[in-house]
């Protein structure tokens, strides 16, 4: 019998052997990447645990089949069940077209307060990559989700608002702009910056990684970005006692070599970290950062690894975790069943971290980087690797599944 997955009163996930899961296939490629994903979890889940757990599926409308058969892009009741399953499994979905619509995936951030936008990057030969040293790349990125000028508080040039606000801004706070000026507010909290930062730090600690840096463009935006900073340190320091270590101390009293079980916290200038994590990126481990430089640095760093057809992603809040694949609809390929899977199925082993199955996630993880390394791959793998074999999104699928099935 399948059940829910509950919190208790500590912040504990509890997941049943049977957890029900919410999924939403998405639109575009989502129908052609998304079986072959429930498949190789599937699979993994039973070959790890002996056929002791099992994910009970529960699908949720959303996007443009949904609008097709309820008239609704986003039906209240999907966040409903998501709300009340607590994980969901998210195909990407197309933003619909015209004024007034808000992009699906943000009202989804939005409602379930899903604050924190993770991304690990990794390399898996022999994915091309612009990098001679591709595999020195090992990140985690944490993007705060819900703050930043990407909290959609802008007023348009010309507008009564604007107008409003230009006039107000001359008057009260002696700040003169030209009057056709389009505004935008960058809200940042320390609330909302310390939950953040005190995830990634969790993160960091959970998973024997090195150092959190908090990148920041606090030079030039003193109060809201080097608020950012400020606080990302204050929670570090003092959510963590002495395994949480700056920079000074590490030299000081460490010779600047992180001990076991230690932590250390830093802060990058965000032009700098993209440099860095170009030439040396062996210096970064997990990066923590507000809204707008997450979403560069996440599909940069994307990028230096091979493309966001393998880049997996989650948006994780207190009560509320979905994950989800990285890329968009890709409507050039959809329906061909040409599009690489490995971003959702890897989003599915995050998945599977999370509930606290690690070796299924693991085993996820081994099978595809062996697929990968086996040279017969989707498309846009194929046309850039000498010597590989195209197959179909579905096949590739499947030889991820063998490889798990041989490997567990
Ligand atoms: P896109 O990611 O859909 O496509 C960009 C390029 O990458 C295309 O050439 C596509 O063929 C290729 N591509 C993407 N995923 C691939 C995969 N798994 N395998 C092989 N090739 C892949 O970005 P685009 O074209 O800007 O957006 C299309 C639609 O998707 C829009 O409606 C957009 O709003 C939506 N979108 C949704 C996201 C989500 O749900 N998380 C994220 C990004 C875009």
């Amino acid at each position: 019998m399948s059940a829910h997955i509950s919190i208790d009163s500590d912040g504990t996930w509890l997941v049943p052997d049977n957890p029900k899961i919410a999924f939403i296939q998405g639109d575009g490629i989502g129908t052609d990447i998304w079986p072959g994903a429930r498949m190789v979890l599937d699979t993994a889940v039973a070959a790890v645990f002996s056929n002791q757990k099992k994910i009970d599926w529960v699908p949720v409308a959303a996007g443009a089949d949904s609008f097709e058969r309820t008239g609704k892009w986003l039906p209240e009741e999907t966040l409903e069940t998501m709300r009340s399953l607590k994980v969901a499994m998210k195909g990407p979905l197309a933003t619909p077209v015209g004024d007034g619509i808000r992009s699906l995936n943000v009202q989804i951030r939005r409602t379930l307060d899903l604050y924190a936008c993770i991304r690990p990057v990794r390399y898996y030969p022999p994915v091309p990559s612009p990098m001679k040293h591709p595999e020195q790349v090992d990140m985690v990125v944490f993007r705060e989700n819900t703050e930043d000028v990407y909290a959609g508080i802008e007023w348009a040039s010309g507008s009564r608002e604007s107008r409003q606000l230009l006039g107000l801004l001359k008057t009260h706070l002696d700040c003169d702009l030209p009057g056709s000026c389009a505004l935008g507010v960058k809200p940042m909290s320390p609330e909302k910056t310390k939950r953040l930062v005190k995830k990634a730090c969790e993160y960091a600690f959970e998973n024997n990684r090195k150092s959190v840096t908090l990148m920041h463009k606090g030079n030039i935006m003193k109060f809201t970005e080097g608020g950012f900073r400020r606080w990302g340190y204050e929670t570090a320091l003092e959510s963590f006692g002495d395994r949480m270590i700056t920079e000074d101390l590490l030299y000081e009293k460490y010779e600047g070599i992180v001990p076991d079980g230690h932590v250390v916290i830093r802060d990058r200038i965000a032009d700098m970290v993209f440099a860095d994590v170009l030439l040396k990126p062996e210096q970064y481990d997990i990066i923590a950062c507000p809204n707008l430089n997450g979403d560069y640095i996440s599909d940069a760093l994307a990028a230096q690894v091979g493309g966001l057809g393998i880049a997996p992603g989650a948006n994780i809040g207190q009560a509320c975790a979905v994950f989800e694949a990285t890329h968009g609809t890709a409507p050039d390929i959809a329906g061909k069943d040409m599009a690489n899977p490995c971003s959702m199925i890897l989003s599915g082993a995050m998945m599977l971290d999370h509930l606290g199955w690690h070796t299924a996630g693991d085993a996820v993880r081994k099978a595809v980087a062996r697929a990968l390394a086996g040279g017969r791959v989707t498309p846009d793998l194929a046309g850039r690797l000498t010597g590989a074999k195209e197959v179909s999104c579905t096949r590739f699928s499947h030889i991820i599944g063998e490889k798990l099935v041989a490997g567990s």
